[in-house]
């Protein structure tokens, strides 16, 4: 038996602006996917448990009822178990990060699936190796569509700043709240809208995206010295400019003024693709129970998150 798990991810800054270049940062959280292989001779079997189940489908051929997140997930397990080519496997998924929320489920997913199965075969592949497998993978399955800011997190862990390429930067944790609209979103019509906008408003648009790498740069020195109040506004001003480019939602916005105002943060904007899915808030220090009462007041859920945390890694009790 081989057990691998690999973390979620928030983005912290700069998500849109990154598609035209522009620097964005993210983080490792410390919400897991964990993936268990064991040898099944003359069966392929994949089980999923934990996930935060919303919605159902029937296969109509075993009678099996499933949710939808459940099938979403065994997608990607089985796209991995085709790029090498397994059989004879039972492959058990257990997560805690909420599925298509835009917290790198599915890239945590893969990456640990990718390193059980490295570990079970014994196929010698280094971080590298499956970082970049991983993320052909998910790109794969998404039709084309996959960040690597994603699949390098889960892999890595830490930070990471992305231009057009991902490079690993060392900060520190951040103690963030995360508040969910339970909404999920369809990342490729967010950017697709937004690269519209582009096309349509370069002039306008162009200077945004600027602002934006601009934030994600600051932000790097004021994480780094923990300046938290210069930190909060630099989250309140990109959230504004996530704002003009059109990917927040009435439940996004609830759940930003929610923050700031009830539940005195230092600042929130929504992350990562919008349109739904998730808003993180930078809490003063002390409790954070007001802050978390005032996003499900706001009709969202509510958890906190560590960022910068470990990556991929084998699970010893296997
Ligand atoms: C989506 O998680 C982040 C976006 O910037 C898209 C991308 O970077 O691929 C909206």
């Amino acid at each position: 038996m081989t057990t691998a798990s690999a973390p979620g991810k928030i983005i912290l800054f700069g998500e849109h602006a990154v598609v035209s270049g522009v620097a964005a940062l993210g983080g490792a959280i410390d919400l897991r996917a964990k993936v268990t292989l064991q040898d099944l001779p003359g069966k392929v079997l994949i089980e999923t448990e934990d996930l935060a189940l919303s919605g159902f489908s029937m296969d109509l051929i075993t009678g099996q009822l499933m949710s939808s997140d459940a099938v979403h997930a065994t997608r990607y397990v089985s796209a991995a178990l085709r790029e090498f080519e397994i059989r004879d496997i039972s492959v058990k998924i257990e997560s805690d990060i909420p599925p298509a929320a835009g917290l790198g489920s599915s890239a945590a997913i893969v990456v640990a699936t990718v390193t059980a199965i490295n570990e079970h075969l014994g196929l010698g592949l280094s971080r590298k190796e499956i970082a970049s497998t991983a993320y052909h993978i998910e790109k794969r399955v998404q039709n084309g569509l996959g960040s690597q800011m994603d699949t390098a997190l889960a892999t890595f862990g830490g930070y990471c700043r992305v231009t057009r390429e991902v490079q690993p930067i060392d900060l520190p944790q951040l103690d963030l709240i995360v508040g969910c609209t339970k909404m999920s979103h369809d990342t490729f019509s967010e950017v697709e809208k937004v690269q519209r906008l582009k096309e349509c408003y370069p002039d306008v648009v162009e200077p945004i995206f600027q602002a934006i790498g601009a934030i994600s740069e600051r932000a790097v020195p004021l994480i780094r010295e923990q300046e938290m109040s210069r930190l909060g506004e630099l989250m309140n001003l990109n959230h504004g400019l996530l704002e003009a480019l059109g990917v927040c939602t009435r439940e996004l916005s609830e759940l930003v003024y929610a923050a700031r105002n009830v539940g005195s943060a230092l600042g929130a904007k929504l992350t990562g693709a919008g349109g739904g899915g998730c808003i993180i808030a930078l809490p003063q220090t002390g409790p954070r129970e007001a802050l978390m009462a005032a996003l499900r007041q706001a009709r969202g859920s509510a958890f906190a998150v560590k960022t910068g945390c470990e990556g991929v890694r084998l699970e010893s009790d296997s």
